[in-house]
């Protein structure tokens, strides 16, 4: 419903009828849900507009644009001029104003970074992570297996396995990841003021690590950065922090909640479980269908100029939100799009999003998910959630599952 409160928080640009009572923060299965399926909740929003006014919409509070459908987000998404995503949003959170890079640098600056960066996320690179990824896979659930028959898979897996692989790729060991994993925990889910401490405590760590590596390079992702050239000059140190808090920010949550979905999903479908574990070939088409049904992030953009989109008359200045859920089940793109079907074909799904930043670390991302499931599935027996457990799901900019305590026999 549409209090008066929010609707005095509406720009009067905005048409009365294109106020939606829907957001991705508060809205029923968007706050922290027992057993909720919020992806399939973003998709009863197909039968309304298809650009709708949400109030409160961001973990500020500030309204934005909505845009459902996936034809209107390649719109968006695709054009970087008009739509900016330029918004400082780590920056100003800690008082500073600098953009994440390459995030929130705009065309046609964007590009130079992006090719810097593309070499070190290639396919090829990743193929030559692989054993890295499944070390660390294997190390955390055989210390799953020694302490018994269950464990809560959030916190004693998906997050520290996405930390791991970020320490990995930093050149860093595994000695400190318990409290790598306390700080991305209180920098991604924390109070406010946790939130500020952690990030605080993340960048004078990078920092000091390009400062070592400044002074005696290895063959590491920062070692990398700090010796490249851009614009024919080296990087500055704010430029390399940058860069570095951008990759951890963006490698964390999603591959955690990314696998979290997953399990979740296989925990409540036995039968699918067995099929993936009788034939793990199947995992690859697998894991992109979960990865379609279950996307987990909101691209947001800030138009730079007035545009009409679709019939919803935007301003310079407004929010606007492209779901990656609601492409993900636009009935004008997938054929029965709330079906989960794990080997369907030709998934041209978005979890990864459109246009120039579209996901640098989505080849990672893919062999995370899928190395996690395989040696998982090896390793584990038939597993289920807890009896007398609930699992709670949660919309907000990145979705995500918590309290998933699985047993097996
Ligand atoms: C399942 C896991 C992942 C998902 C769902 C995901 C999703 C996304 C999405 C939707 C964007 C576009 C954001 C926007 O346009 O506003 C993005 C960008 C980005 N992601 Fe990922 N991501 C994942 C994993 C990763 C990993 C593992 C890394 C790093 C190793 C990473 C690094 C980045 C970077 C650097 C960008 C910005 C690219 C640019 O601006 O050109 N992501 N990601």
């Amino acid at each position: 419903m549409t209090t008066q409160a929010t609707l005095e928080a509406i720009p009067a640009h905005v048409p009365p009828e294109l106020v939606g009572s829907f957001n991705f923060y508060t809205s029923e299965q968007m706050v922290p849900t027992p057993l909720g399926d919020p992806q399939a909740a973003t998709s009863t929003l197909h039968s309304g507009p298809p650009v709708f006014y949400a109030p409160n919409n961001t973990r500020n509070g500030e309204g934005t644009w909505v845009v459902v459908r996936a034809e209107d987000q390649r719109k968006v998404l695709q054009d970087g001029i008009t739509f900016s995503s330029n918004r400082r949003l780590f920056a100003s959170a800690l008082g500073e104003d600098w953009p994440l890079i390459p995030l929130e640098i705009d065309p046609p600056d964007h590009a130079k970074w992006r090719s810097l960066l593309n070499p070190l996320l290639s396919p090829k690179r990743v193929v030559a992570l692989e054993p890295a990824v499944r070390e660390r896979a294997e190390f955390l659930i055989e210390g799953i297996k020694s302490r018994g028959n269950e464990c809560e898979i959030m916190n004693e897996f998906c997050f520290p396995f996405a930390v791991s692989i970020f320490l990995q790729f930093l050149g860093i060991g595994n000695e400190n990841l318990a409290m790598f994993v306390d700080w991305a925990m209180d920098l991604l889910h924390g109070a406010p003021d946790k939130r500020t401490a952690a990030a605080r405590r993340f960048i004078a760590y990078l920092d000091d690590l390009q400062a070592e590596r400044r002074k005696k390079p290895t063959d590491d992702f920062m070692s990398f950065v700090t010796q490249a050239q851009v614009d024919g000059r080296g990087m500055t140190e704010q430029e390399v922090r940058a860069m570095s808090v951008l990759l951890l920010i963006g490698g964390l949550d999603t591959v955690a909640a990314a696998l979290g979905f997953d399990f979740y999903y296989l925990a409540q479908n036995p039968d699918q479980q067995a099929l993936l574990r009788a034939e793990p070939a199947r995992l690859v088409l697998a894991a992109e269908e979960l990865l379609r049904a279950y996307p987990t992030v909101t691209p947001t953009r800030k138009a730079t100029v007035d545009v009409v989109l679709n019939g919803a008359p935007i301003k310079a200045g407004d929010l606007v939100a492209c779901p990656s859920m609601t492409a993900n089940r636009d009935p004008a793109e997938f054929n029965d799009p709330d079906s989960i079907i794990l080997d369907r074909e030709d998934n041209r799904h978005v979890a990864f999003a459109y246009g120039v930043h579209r996901c640098l670390g989505s080849h990672l991302a893919r062999r995370e998910i899928v190395i996690g499931l395989e040696e998982w599935l090896a390793r584990i027996g038939p597993f289920r959630i807890k009896e007398g457990t609930t699992p709670i799901t949660h919309g907000g900019f990145v979705f995500g599952v918590h309290d998933l305590v699985l047993t097996w026999d």
